[in-house]
């Protein structure tokens, strides 16, 4: 439980203003008494409103948008005499006003003998009388106990950040729907990695779900986590994803693809006790270098056997199959094939990594940036994700894995096998705790609107594309935002919407800080 609060305890000794005529339960019009209360207020400040004529719900908390200056006679579409007597301007008197909106957020409920606050809601009925009174925050502890009460008692809330002006105001976010999947959105440089890095952090260490995060560039998350932290060169990649970067190595021609796909499958297949098992193992033992690279020369020489039968079997003149030979000698050096080729840990493997490294409560960051080609990297991703399905559909339980993946623009869209994976994720994965976290500088052409519908909490700061706020309207309530809210925004700084936040309407954050 929190501890109760008087009305008097939260609000701040002077108003700001007071209500006018005309607001409805979605807007409430203000005005600002002059001076100091004008010039020191800013969009996004969270207000209290008091009308003491609602002895239940008096208070209503909102957050201030559309700021606006008037005065009377400088009107925006009337032609007024200082425009020919430049001078004039100075001299002129001036009645200058301001005025904004406020947008309800929650009723607060009160004791009407104690007069303390005893409950909040989101469901905002009120509409308050002109003339009611505005006011700051205190601070913001008191209402953080008071939004904590918009969460399941027993559950423990994830705080990415404190509300971006109200000092103390921690926005604590529902972690129920952290497998409903999360969207992070913003230009480059505006904090998006580091925003997944803390949310990655409060899921870990509060909840249940283990973590594995890609790190596409290799900079963004292995650097906070050196002793969790798998280079996907270790990771195995799955034969037509290895014969397709063999076909690209040996600058094939299409026609000739089928005798590198076909000699890979074969391989794989008869892998249980071949020779290649064997040099495999070698490969994954031996430390000394020579050794090592015996067995990557007999490495190079079963493929180019295997590829050359395999082009003689299907029919391939003699010139093709002397061709594929040389090319095989170089253009693939023995250690660059071993590279992509021999692999120390399955899919398998990595998923168990990864719940094993939750108990210590530490994500598994998965180092992409070794990888020679977009290809393999999207492989590595769909080989996790494929086989976490396959463990769902055996064991028929939940998983509760998170997967977070950053420059999302590379697996999301027209991304193949990846693709399918995480939309797969996004479409069904919900009742298996299985859940995505995807961060991207670009919504159109970047994430595939499969996976973007199902995206139920969106964090987004400013973004690089105009056309990409209405993206996000597309599909989440983002009401009360436009293009001058994001203008605003400084690195750090994002808007949380969606199912996980409290207030279900957008509230902007300051992410805290990451050192
Ligand atoms: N929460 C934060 N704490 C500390 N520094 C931050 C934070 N967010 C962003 N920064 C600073 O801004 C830079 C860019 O952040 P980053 O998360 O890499 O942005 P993005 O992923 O959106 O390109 C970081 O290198 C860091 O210096
Ligand atoms: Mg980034």
């Amino acid at each position: 439980m929190y501890s109760r609060i008087s009305i008097k305890e939260t609000l701040l000794e002077k108003p700001l203003g007071f209500v006018l005529s005309e607001s409805t339960v979605i807007g409430i019009p203000i005005a600002f008494f002059s001076g100091e209360a004008e010039i020191a207020t800013r969009e996004e400040e969270l207000v209290l409103i008091h009308d003491f004529h609602h002895k239940k719900a008096p208070l209503l908390l909102g957050v201030l948008r559309y700021l606006r200056r008037l005065e009377p006679f400088l009107r925006r579409y009337q032609r007024v005499s200082v425009i020919d007597f430049p001078d004039a301007i100075d001299n002129v008197e001036k009645l200058p006003y301001t005025n904004g909106i406020v947008i309800p957020l929650a009723e607060l409920l009160v004791d009407e003998n104690s007069e303390e606050i005893i409950d909040i809601s989101r469901n905002v009925t009120y509409v308050p009388f002109p003339g009611s009174k505005v006011y700051k925050i205190r601070h913001g502890e008191a209402l953080v106990n008071l939004l904590r009460t918009l969460l399941p008692a027993e559950i423990e809330p994830l705080v990415l950040g404190n509300h971006k002006y109200t000092e103390g105001l921690e926005i604590p976010l529902n972690p129920r729907y952290i497998p409903y999947h999360i969207g992070v959105f913003g230009a480059t440089g505006m904090g998006k990695s580091r925003l997944v890095k803390v949310l990655v952090d409060e899921i870990v260490s509060k909840t249940n779900y283990a973590v594995i995060v890609f790190d596409h560039t290799g900079m963004d998350y292995t650097q906070f986590y050196p002793d969790s932290t798998l280079e996907s060169l270790k990771i195995r990649l799955d034969p037509l994803t290895f014969s397709t970067w063999l076909v690209k190595k040996l600058r094939l021609s299409e026609y000739l693809v089928d005798y590198i796909d076909i000699s890979v499958l074969e391989l794989f297949r008869d892998y249980v006790g071949s020779e290649l098992e064997n040099i495999f193992e070698s490969i994954n033992k031996l430390r000394d270098l020579e050794e090592k690279r015996e067995q990557m020369n007999r490495l190079h020489n079963l493929l180019k056997e295997k590829i050359t039968r395999t082009a003689q079997k299907l029919g391939a003149k003699d010139t093709t199959i002397y061709k594929l030979s040389i090319l095989m000698d170089i253009l693939v050096p023995p250690e660059e094939l071993a590279r992509i080729f021999v692999r120390e840990y399955s899919a398998d493997q990595v998923l168990d990594m990864a719940f094993n490294l939750k108990k210590q409560n530490e994500p598994l960051v998965i180092d992409l940036s070794l990888e020679e080609t977009l290809e393999a990297k999207r492989s590595v991703i769909a080989s996790v994700i494929e086989v976490a399905w396959r463990r769902i559909l055996e064991t028929r339980e939940k998983i509760n894995l998170i997967i977070a993946v950053d420059e999302a623009q590379n697996y999301a869209w027209r991304a193949g096998r990846c693709e399918e994976g995480l939309a797969r994720i996004a479409r069904e994965g919900r009742k298996w705790g299985f859940g995505l976290i995807i961060a991207s500088q670009r919504l159109a052409g970047s994430i595939s609107t499969d996976i973007r519908a199902n995206l139920n909490t969106v964090l987004f700061s400013k973004l690089s594309q105009t056309g990409d706020l209405n993206e996000i309207k597309q599909f989440a309530d983002i009401t009360g935002i436009e293009q001058s809210d994001l203008a605003q925004l400084v690195p750090r700084e994002f808007y949380v919407a969606g199912l996980m936040n409290p207030l279900r309407k957008p509230i902007a954050i300051r992410v805290k800080k990451v050192e």
